[in-house]
Protein backbone atom coordinates (compact mmCIF):
# COMPACT_ATOMS: atom_id res chain seq x y z
CA UNK A 1 0.00 0.00 0.00
CA UNK A 2 1.31 3.57 -0.67
CA UNK A 3 2.22 6.07 2.15
CA UNK A 4 2.21 9.34 2.05
CA UNK A 5 5.41 9.85 0.81
CA UNK A 6 4.71 7.79 -2.09
CA UNK A 7 1.33 8.53 -2.61
CA UNK A 8 2.39 12.17 -3.16
CA UNK A 9 5.24 11.01 -5.01
CA UNK A 10 2.71 9.78 -7.69
CA UNK A 11 -0.13 12.45 -6.89
CA UNK A 12 2.00 16.22 -6.85
CA UNK A 13 4.74 15.63 -9.71
CA UNK A 14 2.38 15.10 -12.23
CA UNK A 15 -0.28 17.43 -12.35
CA UNK A 16 2.68 19.51 -13.24
CA UNK A 17 3.26 17.74 -16.23
CA UNK A 18 -0.40 16.70 -16.98
CA UNK A 19 -3.32 15.94 -15.00
CA UNK A 20 -4.32 12.94 -17.45
CA UNK A 21 -0.89 10.91 -16.90
CA UNK A 22 -1.52 9.71 -12.97
CA UNK A 23 -4.68 8.71 -13.70
CA UNK A 24 -4.64 4.85 -13.94
CA UNK A 25 -6.73 3.27 -17.18
CA UNK A 26 -10.17 2.79 -16.28
CA UNK A 27 -9.84 -1.54 -15.36
CA UNK A 28 -13.43 -2.88 -16.93
CA UNK A 29 -14.86 -2.22 -20.43
CA UNK A 30 -17.94 0.50 -20.13
CA UNK A 31 -20.64 0.93 -22.26
CA UNK A 32 -22.14 4.14 -20.52
CA UNK A 33 -21.81 7.88 -21.37
CA UNK A 34 -18.57 8.55 -23.48
CA UNK A 35 -16.68 12.21 -22.28
CA UNK A 36 -17.28 14.76 -25.35
CA UNK A 37 -18.86 17.83 -26.29
CA UNK A 38 -22.05 17.48 -25.31
CA UNK A 39 -20.84 15.79 -22.31
CA UNK A 40 -18.60 18.99 -21.53
CA UNK A 41 -21.40 21.13 -21.72
CA UNK A 42 -23.50 19.39 -19.15
CA UNK A 43 -20.90 19.08 -16.55
CA UNK A 44 -20.26 23.15 -17.06
CA UNK A 45 -23.97 23.48 -16.49
CA UNK A 46 -24.40 21.62 -13.57
CA UNK A 47 -25.31 23.69 -10.64
CA UNK A 48 -22.22 23.00 -8.15
CA UNK A 49 -21.15 23.30 -4.53
CA UNK A 50 -17.63 22.61 -3.30
CA UNK A 51 -16.57 21.71 -0.15
CA UNK A 52 -13.50 20.81 -0.04
CA UNK A 53 -11.00 23.32 -1.34
CA UNK A 54 -7.86 25.27 1.17
CA UNK A 55 -7.63 29.04 0.26
CA UNK A 56 -3.94 29.03 0.50
CA UNK A 57 -4.11 26.06 -2.27
CA UNK A 58 -5.50 27.88 -4.43
CA UNK A 59 -2.72 30.49 -4.90
CA UNK A 60 -2.23 30.25 -8.44
CA UNK A 61 1.62 31.26 -9.53
CA UNK A 62 0.14 34.68 -11.22
CA UNK A 63 -0.82 35.98 -7.59
CA UNK A 64 1.83 34.85 -5.95
CA UNK A 65 3.81 36.62 -8.16
CA UNK A 66 1.62 39.31 -8.14
CA UNK A 67 1.29 39.64 -4.23
CA UNK A 68 5.00 38.85 -4.18
CA UNK A 69 5.91 42.53 -5.66
CA UNK A 70 2.92 44.29 -3.71
CA UNK A 71 4.75 43.38 -0.58
CA UNK A 72 8.44 43.35 -1.70
CA UNK A 73 8.43 39.63 -1.05
CA UNK A 74 11.58 38.00 -3.33
CA UNK A 75 11.17 34.62 -4.80
CA UNK A 76 13.55 32.61 -5.98
CA UNK A 77 12.23 32.00 -9.96
CA UNK A 78 12.78 34.93 -12.94
CA UNK A 79 9.01 34.57 -13.79
CA UNK A 80 5.88 32.67 -13.09
CA UNK A 81 6.45 30.02 -15.56
CA UNK A 82 10.18 29.39 -14.13
CA UNK A 83 7.65 29.22 -10.67
CA UNK A 84 4.89 27.07 -12.03
CA UNK A 85 8.09 25.00 -13.09
CA UNK A 86 9.19 24.44 -9.89
CA UNK A 87 5.79 23.27 -8.71
CA UNK A 88 7.11 19.71 -8.70
CA UNK A 89 7.29 17.63 -6.27
CA UNK A 90 8.84 14.32 -5.40
CA UNK A 91 7.98 13.65 -1.70
CA UNK A 92 5.92 15.42 1.29
CA UNK A 93 8.58 17.94 2.54
CA UNK A 94 9.32 19.08 -0.93
CA UNK A 95 5.52 19.37 -1.42
CA UNK A 96 5.33 21.35 1.86
CA UNK A 97 8.27 23.72 1.01
CA UNK A 98 6.49 24.64 -2.26
CA UNK A 99 3.07 25.10 -0.66
CA UNK A 100 3.79 26.61 2.79
CA UNK A 101 6.56 28.99 0.35
CA UNK A 102 2.93 30.09 -0.93
CA UNK A 103 1.80 31.83 2.80
CA UNK A 104 5.37 34.31 2.49
CA UNK A 105 3.26 36.30 0.28
CA UNK A 106 0.04 36.70 2.06
CA UNK A 107 0.53 39.69 4.52
CA UNK A 108 -1.98 42.34 4.66
CA UNK A 109 -5.98 42.20 4.81
CA UNK A 110 -5.75 43.07 1.12
CA UNK A 111 -3.80 40.04 0.07
CA UNK A 112 -6.56 37.43 1.76
CA UNK A 113 -9.04 39.39 -0.18
CA UNK A 114 -7.52 39.35 -3.77
CA UNK A 115 -6.69 35.52 -2.81
CA UNK A 116 -10.12 34.80 -2.11
CA UNK A 117 -11.64 36.62 -4.58
CA UNK A 118 -9.91 35.38 -6.80
CA UNK A 119 -11.06 32.00 -6.47
CA UNK A 120 -14.31 33.13 -6.21
CA UNK A 121 -14.86 34.69 -9.03
CA UNK A 122 -13.34 31.42 -11.02
CA UNK A 123 -15.82 29.12 -8.96
CA UNK A 124 -18.89 31.55 -10.13
CA UNK A 125 -17.65 31.41 -13.60
CA UNK A 126 -17.93 28.00 -13.23
CA UNK A 127 -21.38 27.94 -11.75
CA UNK A 128 -20.31 27.01 -8.32
CA UNK A 129 -23.64 28.21 -6.47
CA UNK A 130 -21.69 27.68 -2.53
CA UNK A 131 -18.35 27.11 -1.66
CA UNK A 132 -17.56 25.66 1.83
CA UNK A 133 -13.63 27.23 1.85
CA UNK A 134 -10.74 26.02 4.40
CA UNK A 135 -7.79 28.28 5.25
CA UNK A 136 -5.05 27.03 7.50
CA UNK A 137 -4.87 29.55 10.00
CA UNK A 138 -1.92 29.07 11.62
CA UNK A 139 -0.16 29.56 8.75
CA UNK A 140 -0.28 32.81 9.24
CA UNK A 141 -0.81 33.86 12.96
CA UNK A 142 2.38 32.00 13.94
CA UNK A 143 4.16 34.57 11.11
CA UNK A 144 2.46 36.94 13.06
CA UNK A 145 -0.29 37.87 10.99
CA UNK A 146 -3.39 39.02 13.06
CA UNK A 147 -6.35 36.35 13.08
CA UNK A 148 -8.45 40.04 12.44
CA UNK A 149 -6.15 40.40 8.93
CA UNK A 150 -7.06 37.08 7.68
CA UNK A 151 -10.63 36.42 8.28
CA UNK A 152 -11.41 40.18 7.83
CA UNK A 153 -10.03 39.62 4.14
CA UNK A 154 -11.62 36.29 3.41
CA UNK A 155 -14.67 37.27 4.94
CA UNK A 156 -14.65 41.19 2.84
CA UNK A 157 -14.09 39.19 -0.20
CA UNK A 158 -16.97 36.75 0.12
CA UNK A 159 -19.38 39.12 0.80
CA UNK A 160 -18.47 41.08 -2.78
CA UNK A 161 -18.49 37.70 -4.48
CA UNK A 162 -21.90 37.22 -2.88
CA UNK A 163 -22.89 40.46 -3.93
CA UNK A 164 -21.31 40.85 -7.37
CA UNK A 165 -20.85 37.69 -8.61
CA UNK A 166 -24.06 36.10 -6.56
CA UNK A 167 -21.76 33.44 -5.22
CA UNK A 168 -22.69 32.31 -1.88
CA UNK A 169 -19.72 30.75 0.75
CA UNK A 170 -18.50 30.12 4.31
CA UNK A 171 -15.38 29.65 5.36
CA UNK A 172 -14.02 26.36 8.03
CA UNK A 173 -10.84 27.20 10.04
CA UNK A 174 -8.85 23.66 9.61
CA UNK A 175 -6.25 22.90 12.08
CA UNK A 176 -2.36 21.72 11.05
CA UNK A 177 -2.24 18.35 13.14
CA UNK A 178 1.73 18.27 12.45
CA UNK A 179 1.25 21.54 14.91
CA UNK A 180 -0.44 19.28 17.79
CA UNK A 181 -3.52 19.86 19.92
CA UNK A 182 -2.25 22.72 22.31
CA UNK A 183 -1.36 24.84 18.89
CA UNK A 184 -5.23 23.91 17.57
CA UNK A 185 -6.76 25.50 21.12
CA UNK A 186 -4.85 28.30 21.41
CA UNK A 187 -5.87 29.15 17.68
CA UNK A 188 -9.32 28.18 18.29
CA UNK A 189 -9.48 29.97 21.45
CA UNK A 190 -8.17 33.14 19.42
CA UNK A 191 -10.94 32.70 16.56
CA UNK A 192 -13.77 32.18 19.14
CA UNK A 193 -14.16 36.70 18.71
CA UNK A 194 -14.45 36.11 14.75
CA UNK A 195 -16.94 32.96 15.36
CA UNK A 196 -19.70 34.34 13.14
CA UNK A 197 -17.76 34.65 10.38
CA UNK A 198 -16.90 30.65 10.54
CA UNK A 199 -19.12 27.78 10.33
CA UNK A 200 -16.55 24.97 10.89
CA UNK A 201 -13.49 23.45 11.62
CA UNK A 202 -11.34 21.24 10.29
CA UNK A 203 -8.40 18.76 10.58
CA UNK A 204 -5.33 18.46 7.77
CA UNK A 205 -1.63 18.35 7.27
CA UNK A 206 0.60 15.64 8.12
CA UNK A 207 -1.67 12.91 9.09
CA UNK A 208 1.07 10.48 10.59
CA UNK A 209 0.89 9.94 14.44
CA UNK A 210 -1.65 12.68 14.24
CA UNK A 211 -5.26 10.64 14.97
CA UNK A 212 -8.34 12.57 15.21
CA UNK A 213 -8.87 11.59 18.94
CA UNK A 214 -5.56 13.78 19.59
CA UNK A 215 -7.61 16.64 18.69
CA UNK A 216 -10.46 15.17 20.72
CA UNK A 217 -10.82 17.98 23.20
CA UNK A 218 -10.29 20.73 20.78
CA UNK A 219 -12.72 19.26 18.13
CA UNK A 220 -15.48 19.39 21.12
CA UNK A 221 -14.79 22.93 21.97
CA UNK A 222 -16.11 23.65 18.78
CA UNK A 223 -18.53 21.70 18.42
CA UNK A 224 -20.25 23.20 22.08
CA UNK A 225 -19.53 26.66 19.87
CA UNK A 226 -21.82 25.60 17.70
CA UNK A 227 -19.35 25.09 14.93
CA UNK A 228 -19.53 22.13 12.11
CA UNK A 229 -16.74 19.33 12.12
CA UNK A 230 -14.95 17.70 9.22
CA UNK A 231 -11.92 15.93 9.16
CA UNK A 232 -9.16 14.83 6.19
CA UNK A 233 -8.86 11.12 6.03
CA UNK A 234 -6.33 11.13 3.49
CA UNK A 235 -5.67 8.21 1.04
CA UNK A 236 -3.62 5.16 1.97
CA UNK A 237 -2.57 6.72 5.07
CA UNK A 238 -0.75 5.11 7.85
CA UNK A 239 -3.43 3.88 10.27
CA UNK A 240 -6.03 4.95 8.15
CA UNK A 241 -8.71 2.52 8.99
CA UNK A 242 -8.41 3.96 12.54
CA UNK A 243 -8.50 7.57 11.52
CA UNK A 244 -11.80 6.82 9.90
CA UNK A 245 -13.02 4.96 13.04
CA UNK A 246 -12.39 7.38 15.12
CA UNK A 247 -12.92 10.61 12.89
CA UNK A 248 -16.95 8.56 12.55
CA UNK A 249 -17.70 7.16 16.19
CA UNK A 250 -15.18 9.13 18.68
CA UNK A 251 -15.33 12.90 17.14
CA UNK A 252 -18.51 12.11 15.48
CA UNK A 253 -17.70 14.43 12.17
CA UNK A 254 -20.14 16.29 10.15
CA UNK A 255 -18.20 15.27 6.90
CA UNK A 256 -15.02 13.13 5.91
CA UNK A 257 -12.33 15.05 3.49
CA UNK A 258 -11.18 12.49 1.46
CA UNK A 259 -11.65 9.03 3.05
CA UNK A 260 -11.60 6.67 0.28
CA UNK A 261 -10.37 3.56 2.24
CA UNK A 262 -13.32 3.20 3.82
CA UNK A 263 -13.95 0.92 0.85
CA UNK A 264 -11.90 -1.68 2.37
CA UNK A 265 -13.55 -2.07 5.27
CA UNK A 266 -17.74 -3.31 5.09
CA UNK A 267 -17.81 -2.37 8.85
CA UNK A 268 -16.73 1.43 8.27
CA UNK A 269 -19.08 1.10 5.25
CA UNK A 270 -21.88 0.36 7.14
CA UNK A 271 -20.66 2.64 9.86
CA UNK A 272 -20.28 5.80 7.58
CA UNK A 273 -23.90 4.58 5.94
CA UNK A 274 -25.45 4.33 9.14
CA UNK A 275 -24.38 7.92 10.52
CA UNK A 276 -24.98 9.14 6.90
CA UNK A 277 -21.42 10.29 6.73
CA UNK A 278 -20.46 12.40 2.92
CA UNK A 279 -17.34 12.29 1.55
CA UNK A 280 -15.48 14.88 -0.22
CA UNK A 281 -13.14 13.12 -2.63
CA UNK A 282 -10.83 15.35 -4.94
CA UNK A 283 -10.00 12.92 -7.94
CA UNK A 284 -6.95 14.48 -8.72
CA UNK A 285 -5.76 13.49 -5.10
CA UNK A 286 -7.36 11.04 -3.65
CA UNK A 287 -9.24 9.78 -6.48
CA UNK A 288 -7.88 6.20 -6.72
CA UNK A 289 -6.71 3.81 -4.26
CA UNK A 290 -3.60 1.43 -4.82
CA UNK A 291 -2.78 3.79 -7.57
CA UNK A 292 0.48 1.94 -8.86
CA UNK A 293 -0.67 -1.34 -8.73
CA UNK A 294 -2.05 -3.91 -10.99
CA UNK A 295 -6.10 -3.18 -9.27
CA UNK A 296 -6.66 0.48 -8.47
CA UNK A 297 -9.93 0.76 -7.20
CA UNK A 298 -11.51 4.36 -8.18
CA UNK A 299 -12.83 5.81 -5.09
CA UNK A 300 -16.04 7.36 -6.69
CA UNK A 301 -17.26 4.36 -8.25
CA UNK A 302 -16.82 2.57 -5.70
CA UNK A 303 -18.49 5.14 -3.02
CA UNK A 304 -21.63 5.22 -5.55
CA UNK A 305 -22.15 1.44 -5.99
CA UNK A 306 -21.86 0.87 -1.87
CA UNK A 307 -24.14 3.41 -1.25
CA UNK A 308 -22.18 6.06 -0.02
CA UNK A 309 -22.30 9.69 -0.67
CA UNK A 310 -19.74 11.08 -2.18
CA UNK A 311 -18.88 14.81 -3.35
CA UNK A 312 -16.54 15.86 -6.14
CA UNK A 313 -14.17 18.37 -5.20
CA UNK A 314 -10.60 20.31 -5.84
CA UNK A 315 -8.77 20.33 -2.98
CA UNK A 316 -4.99 22.43 -3.34
CA UNK A 317 -5.95 22.89 -7.11
CA UNK A 318 -3.59 25.91 -7.88
CA UNK A 319 -0.67 23.12 -7.11
CA UNK A 320 -2.96 20.02 -9.47
CA UNK A 321 -2.41 21.51 -12.95
CA UNK A 322 -5.03 24.30 -11.70
CA UNK A 323 -8.16 22.13 -12.10
CA UNK A 324 -10.53 23.84 -10.60
CA UNK A 325 -14.11 22.12 -10.20
CA UNK A 326 -15.27 21.39 -13.40
CA UNK A 327 -12.18 20.38 -14.28
CA UNK A 328 -12.02 17.61 -11.60
CA UNK A 329 -15.34 16.86 -12.63
CA UNK A 330 -14.67 16.18 -16.82
CA UNK A 331 -11.62 13.98 -15.38
CA UNK A 332 -13.68 11.89 -12.61
CA UNK A 333 -16.40 11.33 -14.90
CA UNK A 334 -14.53 9.05 -17.49
CA UNK A 335 -12.51 7.42 -14.64
CA UNK A 336 -15.55 6.27 -12.28
CA UNK A 337 -17.49 5.40 -15.39
CA UNK A 338 -20.14 8.23 -14.20
CA UNK A 339 -23.52 9.08 -16.65
CA UNK A 340 -24.93 12.19 -16.63
CA UNK A 341 -27.45 10.45 -14.44
CA UNK A 342 -24.86 9.97 -11.92
CA UNK A 343 -23.12 12.97 -12.25
CA UNK A 344 -26.10 14.43 -10.20
CA UNK A 345 -25.54 12.76 -7.25
CA UNK A 346 -22.23 14.39 -6.44
CA UNK A 347 -23.83 17.85 -6.39
CA UNK A 348 -27.02 16.54 -4.76
CA UNK A 349 -24.96 15.04 -2.10
CA UNK A 350 -23.15 18.32 -1.80
CA UNK A 351 -26.15 20.58 -1.57
CA UNK A 352 -27.03 17.72 0.96
CA UNK A 353 -24.05 18.24 3.18
CA UNK A 354 -23.75 21.79 3.16
CA UNK A 355 -23.53 23.75 6.40
CA UNK A 356 -26.51 25.96 5.37
CA UNK A 357 -30.35 27.08 6.42
CA UNK A 358 -32.88 24.79 4.93
CA UNK A 359 -34.08 27.49 2.98
CA UNK A 360 -31.02 28.07 0.88
CA UNK A 361 -30.41 24.48 0.41
CA UNK A 362 -33.93 24.43 -1.17
CA UNK A 363 -33.20 27.16 -3.29
CA UNK A 364 -30.68 25.18 -4.55
CA UNK A 365 -32.37 22.15 -4.98
CA UNK A 366 -34.86 23.59 -7.21
CA UNK A 367 -32.06 24.54 -9.52
CA UNK A 368 -30.19 21.22 -9.26
CA UNK A 369 -34.11 19.71 -9.83
CA UNK A 370 -34.88 22.39 -12.82
CA UNK A 371 -31.31 21.56 -14.29
CA UNK A 372 -31.89 17.72 -14.31
CA UNK A 373 -35.22 17.97 -15.52
CA UNK A 374 -34.11 20.11 -18.39
CA UNK A 375 -31.09 17.75 -19.29
CA UNK A 376 -31.96 14.47 -18.70
CA UNK A 377 -35.74 13.99 -19.96
CA UNK A 378 -34.39 15.71 -23.30
N1 LIG B 1 -3.35 20.73 3.39
C1 LIG B 1 -3.77 21.25 2.24
N2 LIG B 1 -4.37 20.31 1.50
C2 LIG B 1 -4.34 19.16 2.19
C3 LIG B 1 -4.80 17.84 1.97
N3 LIG B 1 -5.49 17.51 0.87
N4 LIG B 1 -4.55 16.92 2.91
C4 LIG B 1 -3.91 17.25 4.03
N5 LIG B 1 -3.48 18.48 4.30
C5 LIG B 1 -3.69 19.43 3.39
ZN1 LIG C 1 -7.70 18.84 1.59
Amino acid sequence: MLNRRSLLACTLVLPAVSAALFRPRPARAWNGEAAGPEMGAFIAALPKAELHVHLEGTLEAETKFALAKRNGVALPYADVEAMRKSYVFHDLPSFLAVYYEGKTVLIGEQDFYDLCYAYLSKAASQNVLYAEMFFDPQQHVDRGIPLATVIGGLTRAREDARRKLGIESQLIMSFMRDLGADSAMAVLDAALPFKRHLVGVGLDSDERDNPPNKFRAVLAKAKAEGLKVSVHCDIDQADTHEHIRQAIDDIGVDRIDHGGNVLERPELVALARSRDITFTVCPLYSGWLGRGSDKPINVLRGMLDNGLKATINSDDLAYMGSNYIQESIALAQPDSHLTRAELVSPSRNAFEAAWIGEPQRARYMERLDDFARRYLTA
